[in-house]
């Protein structure tokens, strides 16, 4: 086994670069192909670890540990405003740069996201679960009123338990941001074809805009 101690470890073996580096293998000879490929890959490893903060981010909260839950949520937030930046370096793919190896991509598509996938159903109803429940053992239980009740009450007090649902709402609007710049990518890049996966394409993406991860976090804002 390899470990910290074995003194035969290297940097690329503790890396796995072999498998790392050995895993952009284009379809084509354009150019553009490599990018496209290691900007998808970079992604699908900061869906990996996203998954990995936010799991921890529901121990934290489900554990009442206020400072470690928004340390979390700081890390989760940085790793998205850099995530949201990527789609800058796709953007400077034209499209017809992006034309001349498409049809390579047969019928594979981001829809087909098994990370993505999860990360939506983890921050939708799963997070938000866990928020209940840190509420709850911070005295604000949800009663006959429902949970806006409750989060009004928490907003309204202005401690801890309001930051974290700020940072909760950060959280929403930074993956609100990501499908927006998503979609104007595609639309810059594809027009009105169809997407590769099978849908309208950017019809499709904009009907996924402006849809709450969170709604009860932000129904409450007229109220407060
Ligand atoms: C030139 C670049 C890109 C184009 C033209 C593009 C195009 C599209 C299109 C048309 C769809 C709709 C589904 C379909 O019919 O295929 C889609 C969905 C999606 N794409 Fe992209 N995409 C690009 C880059 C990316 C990147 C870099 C990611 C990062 C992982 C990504 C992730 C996704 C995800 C997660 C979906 C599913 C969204 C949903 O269903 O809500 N895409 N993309």
């Amino acid at each position: 086994m390899t470990g910290p101690d074995d003194p035969a470890l290297t940097y690329g073996r503790y890396l796995a670069l072999d498998e790392v580096l050995g895993a952009q293998r284009p379809l084509s000879d354009e150019h553009d192909e490599h990018l496209f490929i290691v900007v998808h890959q970079v992604y699908e490893l900061w869906f990996k670890q996203l998954l990995h903060e936010l799991a921890h981010l529901q121990a934290r909260l489900e554990g009442g540990h206020t400072a470690h839950a928004l340390h979390t949520l700081k890390r989760i937030l940085t790793i998205l405003k850099v995530v949201v930046a990527q789609i800058d370096v796709l953007e400077t793919m034209t499209p017809r740069q992006f034309t001349s190896f498409r049809a390579r991509l047969d019928a594979s598509s981001g829809f087909q996201s098994a990370q993505f996938r999860q990360l939506e159903a983890i921050v939708g109803p799963a997070l938000f679960r866990s928020f209940v429940v840190y509420l709850e053992a911070q005295g604000y239980a949800v009663g006959a009123g429902g949970v806006q009740d409750v989060l009004l009450a928490a907003y309204r007090d202005d401690g801890e338990p309001a930051q974290v649902g700020e940072r909760l709402v950060d959280l929403d609007e930074g993956l609100q941001e990501w499908r927006y710049r998503h979609v104007k990518m595609v639309e810059r890049t594809i027009g009105d074809r169809p997407g590769t996966g099978g849908s309208t394409g950017v019809g499709y993406l904009r009907s996924t805009l402006f849809r709450p991860a969170f709604p009860d976090l932000w129904a409450i804002r007229g109220r407060l």
